[in-house]
This record gives structure tokens, sequence and C-alpha cells, in this order.
């Protein structure tokens, strides 16, 4: 005691280096690799991005085709993972599903698991970013009943996981260019975000040298809580609540409902602990969700409507502007999701489907760190001194 510093919520202690990410939350600044995520989200594609959060760089055409031609070479997953699936009841939710299907590919690579081994690294990483859409497409299409589809290599990469969720063997499925590059861009825009409580927890969990398929599965875990990845979920129930309230003129009483301090009525999709600005993301999410709903013919959207109205008197309260709440990137992807036809208990899935290779680039980081140890945090004893037991007929 008094020998360590206590510090709830890692407010003010880097629990490791880091070369990957950057973020300046009063700039409302992200940054991958020193890439700025709007120069990122409009000329690279997702492949691209996960080429340079692992190795550092974009590529160039013939990197970029020898990285797409590895992660497709990966995309199928062993044809037993549809009896592991069969274990779950049909309404399961997704990430229930996720964190086992996840863990449970450990189980199929006993010879290339350890963690520590550069080579097994590296093909865990490809794997896991080839397989996660796989995995989170089996998900949706058991929970409907439909037959799985085998991915098609020759689509990108988003347009491959539209063609798992929406296809059909009955008939032709063409990939909507539109929203195929929405797709893409809510994928870059998950890819990483530092040190944030899923990453701390994949590199806390591989610290101890487990391999790295149970290291994402614990990142996966972690992501789906509500202040973490099921923030987009949260976010488009609420707007429905509101909706089924009475939708617009119900705003101020929602918002009456979220400052008062003892109703524990947060708005989702709102504020965030790093950004005091705004979030750069949700700028660009809005920009795609007003793409998306046009193509669709969804423009007078009611739910868009209220988010929008809501965003406005939000930013416009003194309770919001005083505390720095602005929106996030959660606020507008659910709306954009939606439009796409994802079924909302899919949303945290679709993150962790992105965020598996920000998870794996700072994994490799962490390991290949020559000061990583295990992670091993110390605490404030504040129990009971010593003392003695005493037979239970005396206690
Ligand atoms: N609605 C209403 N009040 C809020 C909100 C919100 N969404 N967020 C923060 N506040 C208040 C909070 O009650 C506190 O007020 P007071 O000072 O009077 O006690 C003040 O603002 C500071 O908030 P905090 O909880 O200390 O901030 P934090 O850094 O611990 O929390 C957060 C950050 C993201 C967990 C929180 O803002 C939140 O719960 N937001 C809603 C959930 C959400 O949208 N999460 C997605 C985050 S972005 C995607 C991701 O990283 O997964």
């Amino acid at each position: 005691t008094g020998m360590f510093t206590y510090d709830p919520g890692f407010m003010s202690t880097a629990a490791c280096q880091s070369a990957i990410t950057y973020i300046d939350g009063d700039k409302g600044e992200l940054l991958y690799r020193g890439y700025p995520i709007e120069q990122l989200a409009t000329n690279c594609d997702f492949l691209e991005t996960c080429h340079l959060l692992l190795y550092g760089e974009l590529p160039d055409a013939a990197k970029k085709a020898n990285f797409t031609k590895l992660v497709t070479n990966h995309t199928m997953v062993n044809e037993q993972m549809q009896f592991f699936l069969r274990g779950f009841r049909r309404d399961a939710h997704p990430m229930a599903i996720m964190t086992g299907l996840v863990g449970a590919l450990s189980a199929f690579y006993h010879d290339s698991t350890d963690i520590n081994n550069p080579e097994h690294r590296e093909i865990a990483a490809i794997r896991l970013i080839a397989k996660m859409p796989t995995l989170v497409a089996m998900a949706y299409k058991y929970t409907i009943g439909q037959p799985y589809m085998y991915p098609k290599n020759d689509l990108s990469y988003a347009g491959n996981f539209l063609h798992m969720m929406f296809a059909t063997p009955c008939e032709e499925y063409k990939v909507n260019p539109v929203l195929e590059r929405a797709l893409d861009r809510i994928f870059i825009l998950h890819a990483d975000h530092e040190q944030n409580a899923s990453t701390s927890t994949v590199r806390l969990c591989g610290s101890s040298g487990t391999n790295p398929f149970a290291a994402i599965a614990a990142g996966v875990a972690c992501l789906w809580g509500p202040a973490h990845g099921g923030a987009n979920e949260a976010a488009l129930n609420m707007l429905y609540d509101i909706q089924k309230e009475g939708g617009v003129e119900k705003i101020g009483e929602f918002i009456k409902k979220v400052k008062d301090k003892n109703s524990n009525v947060k708005l989702m999709g709102f504020g965030h602990r790093v950004y005091k600005n705004y979030d750069p993301r949700a700028k660009l999410m809005q920009e795609t969700c007003n793409e998306v709903l046009t193509e669709l013919g969804l423009e007078n959207d009611p739910l868009f409507k209220l988010a929008k109205e809501l965003e406005k008197i939000a930013l416009e309260d003194e309770y919001f502007v005083s505390r720095k709440l602005y929106p996030n990137v959660d606020f507008y992807s659910g709306i954009v999701q939606r439009a796409i036809g994802i079924p909302v208990p899919l949303f945290t899935a679709i993150f962790a489907l992105a965020r598996t290779v920000g998870w794996i680039a700072q994994l490799n980081e962490m390991i290949g760190d020559p000061e990583y140890k295990i992670g091993r945090p110390r605490q404030l004893f504040e129990g009971s001194p010593k003392r003695d037991v005493k037979p239970i007929s005396a206690r």
C-alpha cells in the first residue's frame, strides 16, 4: 500500500508504448500510422488499411495483390465449425456466438498458435482477418435458418461479406457498390483506436503467452459491452424507443431524462473518453449515412431525421456542451447498417470483425517490444487486516 498509484479507468496511466494509432482528442484527430482517417476512408480500402496497420505501410499495387491473395486463401472456415454453431440456440446473441467461435478457432490450428513465434502470429493474423466475415455471416444465417453461403473470393472484402450475408443459393446476388463502399468505410473507421478497453484486454490476455485466437476472443468479449462496441446497437435501440414514444416531439423529454442525475439514461452514441471536441469518424459516418440513404431512396427515413434532430438539440444544450459530449462513430453507424439490411444485434459483431486487425496489430507490437512483460496490475489493499480463523461453532 502506498507504493502504487491508483488510477481508476486508466485516466492517466499509459499501459504501453505504441506506434500504431494516434488520437488528438482536443483537435478531434485520428491517424493510423500517421495517415489521417479522412484520407484513408476516402482513398483506400479496408485491406489496404489492414496492411498499413499490420506492417506499418500502405501497400503498393503488387503488395496489395499479394496481401489480398493471402487473405482470400483463408476465407473458408473448417466445416466442423457448423457443428459447433449448432450447439447454440437460434436466438443466441451474435456476440455470444462470436466469443465462442473465435475462441474455438484455436482448436483448429494446434501447430501454429505459438504467440511468441512471428510466423505463427502472421498466419494467425491472416486467418483471423480472413475468417471473421465468414463467421459473422454464418452466425447470422444460423439465426434465420438459411443455408450458409461460402465466401466468394473474386469479390472485395466488404462485397464478399454482403454476399455471405444476403445471398441465397436460389438466386443470383449482385453486390450494390454504394453499400459495399459504405460497409468498407465502416470497417476502416473501426479498424483500430489505440488502447481502448477491448484492445487493452487483448494485450493483457496475450501477455500471458496464450494463443492469438484466445486473445482475440477476449477482445470480442470486452467489445460486447454497451459502453464500448455495444453502443451502436444501444444507440439504434434508443432511437427506436424515442420513435415509439412519439418521435421528434419527444426529444425534449428524452434529453430531460438524460440530464436527470438519478435516471442513469445516457444519450447513446454520444461522448468519448478521448475525443473532447468531436469524433472525426462520426463526420465520415454521417456522410456515408447520407450516401446510403440516398442510394436506397430513404432520404426521408424518420429514424435518420430523428437522429439529426437529436444531435442538433444535444449540441446546443448546456449539459452536453459543458461536458464536451459530441456524437461518436456509433451515433450514425447503426443507421447505415440498418439501411443496408443488417439486423441490429449483429452491429457489434461487425465492429468486432473490423477491429480484429487492430487487435492483432497491437498484439504483435506488444510481443515485439523488448520491454514486454506479462501484464500484472497491482492494487491498493483495503480489506481486513490479518486475523485468525475461528472454529465454525464459535463464528
Ligand atoms: N449521455 C449523457 N451523459 C454523458 C454521456 C452520454 N452519452 N457520456 C458522458 N456523460 C456525462 C457523464 O454522466 C459525466 O457527467 P458528470 O460529470 O455530471 O458526472 C460526464 O459526462 C463525463 O462522463 P464520463 O462517464 O466520466 O466519461 P468517460 O470518459 O468515463 O466515458 C463513455 C466515456 C464513452 C463511456 C461515455 O461517454 C458513454 O457512456 N457514452 C455512451 C456510450 C457510447 O456511445 N459509447 C461509444 C464510445 S465510441 C465507440 C467505442 O469506443 O466503442
